[in-house]
């Protein structure tokens, strides 16, 4: 199979596409032709080495996926060969910057039609993350204020539709070129923080989530009302510890199931969320698609077409 994939850490320039041997499917596992892979965040820090350092090259990047099960390992009966599906990889798996992946069955669902492989690819790890984060974790409810830090991002744009669905009132941040963006996911009042201190123009949240990091985290709990929570995806595996005692910091907990996609799924279907913006890219060019992740200004989501 084809596959995009490197072998010594570094920057976009280390990635390389050619042939690797095709996965087989082991026991409870099905073998996917992936037709879309998108392209994460956290891939640029697994390719720099800043997660942790691999060892066992050539290694593939890649969270998730759209595409049809081409076989069956021992023990899967829930999903037949030509079947279109979608899913993310298990915590500690990657690889779907490839032909095709071997993946647990029970971490894909069916992709509808009405979606396309690179729509569901674009939608699957960032939806995961958002619900868990959202829905699970921050247990938002109707009427309550939340800040959204990184709006125009891929986990944010879900996280802000979603935010809408439940009710909420949503303040989100981004550069000035992507206010119009982020208001038609559905915004309320978008921060350009380039023009404006988020933590001055902001105050009274319930909740915040934040997707950007560093300095941002940090500096996020100053939008909180006496008692609110906030969600850290950005800041490693850890929340940064609040200064002050009377709000609560969490780092969800964001793992791999079939219910979370089946709830991504959900949302799509009765009209709560809609598809990013996305820019897809061949996967021969993956290093190009990394750049621009790299740059940490992306619009929307970013998608490799692997056939
Ligand atoms: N399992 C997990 O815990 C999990 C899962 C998914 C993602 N993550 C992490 O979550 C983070 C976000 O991921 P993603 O894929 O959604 O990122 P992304 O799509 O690459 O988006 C990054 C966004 O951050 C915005 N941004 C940059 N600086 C900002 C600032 N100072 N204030 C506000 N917005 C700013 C950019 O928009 P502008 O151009 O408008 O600045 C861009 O839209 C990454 O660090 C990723 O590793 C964790």
């Amino acid at each position: 199979m084809k596959a995009a994939y490197f072998e010594q850490h570094g920057g976009p320039e280390v990635i390389r596409c050619g042939d690797l041997p095709d996965p087989l499917a082991g026991p409870g596992e099905i073998v996917v032709d992936v037709h879309a892979a998108s392209v994460n965040g956290a891939d640029c820090k697994v390719l720099s080495g800043r997660y942790s350092r691999i060892t066992d090259f050539p290694y593939v990047l890649g969270r998730d996926f759209s595409g049809v099960v081409a076989s069956l390992g021992d023990g899967v009966n829930e999903c037949a060969p030509g079947a279109p599906v979608f899913g993310v990889c298990e915590v500690g798996q990657e690889g779907t910057y490839a032909e095709k992946i071997a993946i647990k069955a029970a971490l894909v669902a069916p992709k509808p039609d009405s979606l396309s492989h690179v729509d569901a690819a674009a939608l699957a790890l960032v939806g995961l993350t958002a619900v868990i984060s959202i829905e699970d974790t921050l247990a938002l409810q109707p009427g309550e204020r939340i800040l959204i830090q990184g709006g125009a991002g891929g986990v944010a744009g879900f996280g802000i539709q979603l935010a809408k669905h439940i009710g909420a009132h949503v303040i989100a941040t981004c550069s000035a070129r992507n206010i119009d963006y982020v208001q038609g996911l559905g915004a309320d009042e978008v921060i350009d923080y380039n023009a404006r201190d988020f933590a001055e123009a902001v105050s009274d949240c319930d909740a915040m989530f934040e997707t950007v990091g560093g300095d941002v985290a940090e500096r996020s709990f100053a939008v909180l009302k006496p008692g609110g929570r906030a969600a850290f995806i950005a800041s490693g595996p850890t929340a940064p510890q609040p200064a002050r005692g009377d709000v609560t910091a969490l780092r969800p907990r964001v793992g791999r199931d079939r219910t979370h996609l089946l709830r991504i799924l959900e949302l799509v279907e009765i009209g709560a969320v809609g598809v990013p913006e996305i820019r897809t890219f061949p996967l021969a060019d993956a290093a190009s698609a990394l750049a621009t992740s790299a740059a940490r200004h992306l619009r929307g989501k970013l998608v490799l077409k692997t056939r």
